[in-house]
């Protein structure tokens, strides 16, 4: 891989996995090439995540701010680049925003996708790796019991996972029809640094911080399965050089968790670090508020495949991962202040030309 396109990779986890390849670590296991982060800058994506690796690696990292719809910027992006691999991150990902406007979920996360497909294809003889970024919500729900396996069939309940679904199916599409070679990854939810504050997580652990209100969802009882963001990147990267062509890998954390008890933990780990100024516990925050329409029940990811044929574990526990979370929005106010006003988007605007 010596001209790796990254799509999204100013928003959550493409940030983290930019930040992982460039990182010394990495080079030692194997990742030398060139990174051209190709990026819209939606209100999610954030152009100083990465900024100062413009100044410090110019042969190794590049920023292009185009739209991955774009067929005419992205065709002149691979030629210039000589693109020869890909992992596509770039997605509108919000569950909440896909329930009150669909339509830029179908654009980016089917069109856009589409459009790398066909470039992908168009440039097929220098092509060595399509990966495709994905999500367990493509399985829909589980009940209380069993673990979404690879061969689990798709029955996505929102906007946003029915997206995510067309796009793994266009992936495969093009792997058995046209011999494209894809991996893809299913990766349960993920928490860390970089994360919009819209998401659970970073959202409770900005609101408790202020003494704000919690909302919880109905009554708190729906389960996730957390993955520290670190590593999902490390398992995309094994994926990405070990895994076999044409092949999809779940990826999880074995760490299911009920939405109240994440918020709980939340709670009593921030009251530990700095206690409220009036003594009362941030627990009595929590709000429980209207639940969301559509809302999936329990998502719970067997990673088996990934553990016995790429030999990756997740390193991080829930409760070290979170406490390396919370330091982390804690010690930048800086970041959190210019995401919340969105006070970069008059830099945006005045840098990049529409
Ligand atoms: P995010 O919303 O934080 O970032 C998305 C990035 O994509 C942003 O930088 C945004 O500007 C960019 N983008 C959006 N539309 C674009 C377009 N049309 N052209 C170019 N760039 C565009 O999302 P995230 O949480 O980092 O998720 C990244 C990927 O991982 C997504 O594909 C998502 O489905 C998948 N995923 C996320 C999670 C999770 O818990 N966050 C879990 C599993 C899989
Ligand atoms: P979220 O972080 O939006 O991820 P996803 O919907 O992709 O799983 O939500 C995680 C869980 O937390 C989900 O069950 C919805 C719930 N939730 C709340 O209860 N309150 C909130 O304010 C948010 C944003 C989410």
């Amino acid at each position: 891989m010596k001209n790796l396109l990254v799509t999204g990779g100013c928003g959550f986890i493409g940030t983290n996995f930019v930040r992982y390849l460039l990182s010394a670590k990495c080079k030692k296991t194997g990742f030398n090439g060139r990174i051209i982060n190709v990026d819209k800058l939606t209100y999610a994506g954030n152009p100083f995540n990465l900024a100062e690796f413009e100044k410090k690696y110019p042969d190794r990292y590049s920023f292009v701010k185009s739209d991955i719809c774009d067929v005419k910027a992205m065709e002149g992006i691979f030629d210039r680049f000589k693109i020869d691999s890909i992992c596509h991150f770039a997605a509108e990902s919000h569950v909440d925003r896909s329930i009150a406007e669909p339509d830029t979920f179908i654009k980016t996360n089917i069109n856009g996708t589409f459009t790398l497909l066909e470039l992908a294809r168009k440039n097929q003889d220098r092509l060595l790796l399509f990966h495709h970024v994905s999500t367990d919500e493509v399985f829909g729900s589980l009940g209380n019991q069993g673990f979404f396996t690879e061969k689990t069939p798709y029955d996505p309940s929102s906007p946003y996972s029915a997206s995510k679904a067309a796009s793994d199916h266009l992936v495969r599409a093009y792997a058995r029809t046209y011999g494209l070679p894809v991996t893809i990854s299913n990766c349960s939810n993920n928490y860390g640094p970089y994360q919009f504050p819209e998401k659970l997580i970073p959202l409770m652990i900005l609101n408790s911080f202020k003494g704000k209100p919690l909302p919880v969802y109905g009554e708190g009882f729906n389960v996730r399965d957390w993955l520290y963001v670190a590593d999902h990147c490390r398992a995309i990267f094994e994926i990405m050089k070990k895994g076999k062509r044409g092949e999809t890998y779940n990826i999880g954390g074995h760490c299911e968790m009920t939405n109240i008890d994440v918020v709980t933990r939340i709670c009593s780990m921030l009251d530990e670090k700095i206690p409220q100024k009036n003594g009362k516990p941030r627990k009595d925050l929590i709000r429980f508020v209207k639940d969301r329409p559509g809302h999936d029940l329990r998502y719970a990811i067997d990673s088996s495949k990934l553990e016995k044929e790429l030999g990756w574990v997740p390193e991080e526990s829930f409760d070290t991962g979170l406490e390396k979370t919370i330091d982390w929005y804690l010690d930048n106010e800086g970041w959190v202040k210019m995401v919340i006003d969105g006070e970069y988007r008059k830099w945006i605007e005045k840098h990049y030309e529409e």
